[in-house]
């Protein structure tokens, strides 16, 4: 008999740690399940009326069960303490400085929610690596656990990496393709996993529920990553030899993705993925690559990163070009700042480096994202090195309320994020208040050209791509 769960607690508050624990939470209704997180404001937020996070349908999730079988708290001793299941659910940004810079996962957080575990802990627990980490870091986790461990306490330690996508996040946790639960391959191991299995198969049919070793897993969500970004850098890829042809990209992907070994699943071209995961894991393998001495390897998957910044560089030198070589204190409309529709995170968003890029050119940048807060693009512009002071970076950029807004006496309008609104507006009264020649450019492939061309856009509309 497996061990039945009755306590989670999960250890990160975040778009991952949130959301799947609010699932569990409104699924089965006999667990206990306790976010913990340090941040205070975001715990706050959490138990207020406005979550820190923007996910559709996580609200009435959330307002369901919070007070009854779901809560949010900072106080990280009494959860660990009382939970018999831990997810791990912390951040594991790319490394800044020191060995594997800028390729390796910082795993410093992992670390410490790691040792916090051995250190409360009084009875035996299953810990659960949520966070996306590199092959073989269980392994670590596992001998800081068994160093703290007694002959009253065990540890099992579990991979079960989260799949969802931000945007669809709750749909993809009620309804996932699969749920991929790795352990040790030992009886105790066997156990802890089926622990797990139990609490999945309340919702989801069991054959969708898929248990391996603990390395597959950790390495499974690496690769499945790389291999959907891989997609995406295949048909940028396409899409520079398209615009050089005269073919046009949305053409091809729709004409390869009729194969039915291919699908048409994220073949959408596009002005470069972003989001937390994509690059990040894919580095991920690249490190991992070079580590285990398979230089070949790293290469190769170091391509579909690279890729993608030369997507994001090509759509810029194409605006300035087609501006006349000059974008020097021209107004240009960015719609769009977040990395995708649906979400307000901005993290590695294609916005960010098109805009300073744009402020580098001394353009002036007028941003309007429905979901995006003013202070967060203003963070996410003013990094180090780039725009150093406030004042200098509000000099060139503002921040607008609508699409209408942000195009007023815009020379050139910019869409880099696929929001729906976008597709709906008026873009003869756009035409009209924009500055002539008027310029649009899809980065997402979302509009009409046909209808855009027709209102005046005609002979200085410009998709992306054909
Ligand atoms: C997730 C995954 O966990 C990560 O592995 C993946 O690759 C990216 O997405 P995410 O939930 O998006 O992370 O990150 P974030 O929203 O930053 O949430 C992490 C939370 O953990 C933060 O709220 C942070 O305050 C919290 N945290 C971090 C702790 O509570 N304790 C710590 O020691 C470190
Ligand atoms: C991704 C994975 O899909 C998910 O399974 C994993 O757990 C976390 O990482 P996410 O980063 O939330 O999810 O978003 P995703 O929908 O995968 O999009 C990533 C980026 O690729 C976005 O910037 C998106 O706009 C872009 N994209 C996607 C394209 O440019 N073209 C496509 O065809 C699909």
């Amino acid at each position: 008999m497996a061990t039945q769960v009755k306590k989670i607690c999960c250890l990160g508050a975040g778009y991952v740690g949130g959301p799947t624990c609010a699932v569990i939470a409104y699924k089965c209704h006999d667990i206990d399940v306790t976010i913990v997180d340090l941040n205070e404001a975001r715990i706050a937020a959490w138990n207020s009326d406005h979550l820190p996070i923007y996910e559709p349908g996580l609200d009435k999730i959330v307002f369901e069960r919070r007070g009854k079988n779901l809560s949010f708290t900072t106080e990280v001793e009494k959860s660990v303490l009382e939970a018999d299941l831990i997810f791990v659910s912390v951040n594991t940004p790319t490394k800044k400085s020191g060995l594997g810079a800028g390729f390796a996962a910082d795993l410093a957080y992992v670390e410490s929610a790691t040792r916090q575990i051995a250190d409360v802990a009084k009875s035996s627990k299953i810990v659960v690596e949520k966070s996306t980490v590199p092959c073989r870091t269980a392994e670590s986790m596992r001998t800081i656990l068994e160093a703290n461990s007694n002959e009253n306490i065990r540890f099992d330690i579990l991979s079960n990496p989260e799949f969802l996508a931000e945007g669809t996040a709750i749909n993809d946790l009620l309804y996932p393709d699969r749920v991929l639960i790795g352990g040790l391959q030992t009886p105790e191991g066997i156990k802890a996993q089926q622990a797990l299995v139990e609490v999945y198969a309340r919702w989801v049919p069991t054959d969708r529920i898929i248990t391996t070793n603990l390395w597959s897993s950790e390495l499974s969500k690496l690769a499945a990553n790389a291999l959907l970004a891989q997609r995406i850098s295949s048909i940028n890829a396409l899409s520079a030899i398209c615009e050089a042809t005269g073919a046009d990209i949305d053409e091809v992907s729709y004409a390869c993705g009729r194969d039915s070994r291919i699908g048409p699943k994220f073949l959408k071209a596009s002005v470069g993925f972003g989001g937390s995961c994509f690059q990040k894991d894919i580095l991920n393998l690249v490190y991992l690559s070079e580590q285990l001495n398979l230089p070949e390897v790293a290469a190769y998957w170091k391509q579909v990163v690279d890729l993608n910044e030369y997507q994001k560089k090509r759509f810029v030198s194409r605006v300035i070009k087609t501006l006349f070589n000059t974008i020097t204190n021209k107004k240009i409309a960015i719609l769009g700042f977040a990395f995708k529709k649906d979400t307000g995170d901005t993290r590695e968003s294609a916005a960010i480096t098109l805009c300073k890029d744009f402020i580098q050119e001394n353009a002036k940048v007028r941003i309007y994202d429905p979901k995006v807060s003013i202070e967060q693009i203003f963070l996410d512009l003013s990094e180090p090195g780039v725009i150093d002071s406030a004042k200098q970076l509000k000099n060139r950029v503002t921040i607008a309320k609508s699409a209408y807004e942000a195009t007023e006496d815009a020379d050139a309008m910019i869409i880099t994020t696929e929001w729906d609104e976008f597709k709906e507006l008026d873009y003869e009264k756009i035409y009209n208040q924009m500055h002539k020649p008027a310029f649009i450019f899809d980065g997402r492939l979302i509009l009409d050209a046909e209808k855009l061309r027709n209102i005046g856009f005609r002979d200085y509309y410009c998709q992306l791509i054909t």
